[in-house]
């Protein structure tokens, strides 16, 4: 009996293991993992107006495609990602690429006042949150690209393709 309970966890936890880079599972931690497509990619990127020089974080990163484009302009750009998996993949994925730095965290603990740029695709229901947080340790005139999700207050100054940007103003 033991034995079966022992072999039952063993297959649970692989299974989890296993399926940590699906929805499903993200579902539990946070947003679920739902990529955005190449086309939003490339027009958050054009929005963000990106110069050389920058910082720029992907809070809740995925697989990386958001700052792996982000890079191609010459900024220093974090990946901020929650899952093992994810985080193991793009590690191993842009292990090249000098001005990608891959961080496995929580992106409620991260302190986000060095940040010119952030990128979020997360639940609608963490978005009034978030508009407090941003707001607080941003530094003036960064900007914060949000994928479908609108803050409930905050007035974009961007919106194109359901892609809105925020300017922080203090
Ligand atoms: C909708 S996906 C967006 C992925 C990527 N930003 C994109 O646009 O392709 C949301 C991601 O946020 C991650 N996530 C959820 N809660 C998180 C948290 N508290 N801290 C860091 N990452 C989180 C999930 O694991 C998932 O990969």
């Amino acid at each position: 009996m033991i034995y079966a309970m022992l072999a039952l966890i063993i297959i649970l936890s692989l299974l989890i293991i296993l399926m940590a880079p699906f929805p499903v599972v993200g579902f539990f931690i946070g947003a679920p993992y739902y990529p955005s497509n190449s086309r939003k990619v490339k027009k958050m990127i054009e929005l963000a107006d990106l110069r050389k020089g920058q910082t720029v974080a992907d809070l809740g990163a995925g697989d990386g495609r958001v700052i792996y484009e982000a890079s191609k302009k010459g900024v220093e750009a974090h990946c901020i990602e929650i899952n093992p998996i994810l985080t193991l993949y793009s590690r191993l994925k842009f292990r090249k690429i000098k001005n990608i730095k891959i961080i496995n965290k929580n992106m409620w603990k991260v302190d986000l006042s060095s940040y010119d740029r952030i990128f979020l695709f997360c639940l609608s229901k963490e978005m009034k949150k978030f508009e407090k947080k941003l707001q607080m340790e941003m530094k003036p005139g960064s900007l914060v690209i949000s994928n479908i999700f609108k803050f409930n207050k905050w007035i974009p100054v961007k919106a194109q393709d359901s892609i809105y940007v925020y300017k922080v103003t203090k």
